[in-house]
């Protein structure tokens, strides 16, 4: 049965993934408001009691800083992990649906072929971990939700892979990127558009929603730099050669098949990052004007 929207609630609508809903409930005419950190902590329970008079909660918070998880493990574990146990108890209390945000770092990175739904979780990373205590909590409060699994977020805006690569490959004659990691880039702005498609027609339960196609970071930073006309000269390396606190999964593809029979094909990450940056060349034209 398909779900009608008429007012919705997103929860750290700062971040980068919280920006582009808003955007897109604003160009839909959909009822809705956005709230942070400071107005709406999610991880004290208290304040998520407050939440009411909504048909659907957004949750776009999360602990993302990977490496930072591996020192501040229970810290990201109360917001990765509880506050979605506490969201979930009071989607329930008032009858709205919760559509939360999980991670292909919940699976192990050990598999030759894309992760489906319902692989085991096994993650390798603080991180991961934090982020597959949250699926449980949701999974145990048995509300009304959609679970979503992103892989390599970016958007126009935040801290991301994409700005800081076509920064670097602006700045720098060479650079190394690690060519033994593989997975799926997201555009936020179409992460978000899926899933409000997902929701209307009234799905709920895991599904996998990434750009199509896959890349190693290294791929991925050489057509930034092309599609930018960025003159860096990009050589692969190994993640060994660029040891970080947090291990990451060597192979993170999440099988979009569920998705994909339900809206339709993803588009490939190539075209995606392309539409994400021509955004931001009109986005930074747009300012100059303003600023002339
Ligand atoms: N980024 C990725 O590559 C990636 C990949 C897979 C899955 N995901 C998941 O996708 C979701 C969105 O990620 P994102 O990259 O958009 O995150 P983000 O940019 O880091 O934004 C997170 C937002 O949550 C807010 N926040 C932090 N602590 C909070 C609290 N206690 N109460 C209320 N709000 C709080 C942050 O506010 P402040 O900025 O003020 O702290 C920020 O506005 C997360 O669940 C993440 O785990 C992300």
């Amino acid at each position: 049965m398909s779900r009608a929207l008429h007012r919705v609630i997103v929860v750290g609508h700062r971040g980068m993934l919280g920006r582009a809903w808003c955007q897109l409930l604003q160009q839909k005419a959909i009822a809705h408001r956005g709230v942070d950190i400071d107005e709406l902590d999610v991880t004290n329970p208290r304040k998520v009691a407050t939440i009411s008079g909504y048909d659907t909660i957004i949750n776009c918070t999360g602990w993302t800083n990977v490496d930072g998880a591996e020192d501040y493990e229970a810290e990201a574990t109360k917001l990765n992990g509880d506050a979605v146990g506490y969201l979930a108890a009071r989607a329930k209390a008032i009858g709205a649906a919760l559509v939360h945000y999980s991670t292909d770092y919940v699976f192990d990175g050990r598999a030759a072929s894309p992760y489906p739904i319902d692989h085991p979780r096994d993650p390798i990373n603080a991180y991961g971990r934090s982020k597959a205590v949250g699926e449980l909590q949701l999974q145990e409060a048995d509300c009304d939700h959609l679970l979503i699994r992103t892989s390599w977020l970016y958007a126009p805006w935040g801290n991301n892979f994409v700005l800081t690569m076509l920064q670097l490959t602006k700045e720098k004659d060479a650079l190394k990127v690690v060519n033994d990691q593989r997975g799926r880039p997201t555009s936020a702005q179409h992460l978000a558009s899926v899933s409000l498609q997902l929701l209307q027609q009234g799905e709920s339960g895991i599904f996998h929603v990434t750009d199509g196609g896959q890349c190693t970071w290294y791929e991925f930073t050489r057509k930034i730099a092309e599609l930018a006309g960025h003159d860096c000269d990009i050589q692969p390396c190994t993640s060994a050669q660029f040891p970080r606190p947090a291990k990451r999964p060597a192979y993170s593809v999440l099988d979009l098949s569920r998705t994909e029979a339900v809206v339709g094909q993803m588009p490939e990450w190539k075209s995606n990052l392309k539409r994400v940056l021509n955004h931001r060349d009109a986005e930074d034209t747009e300012e100059g004007r303003n600023h002339g």
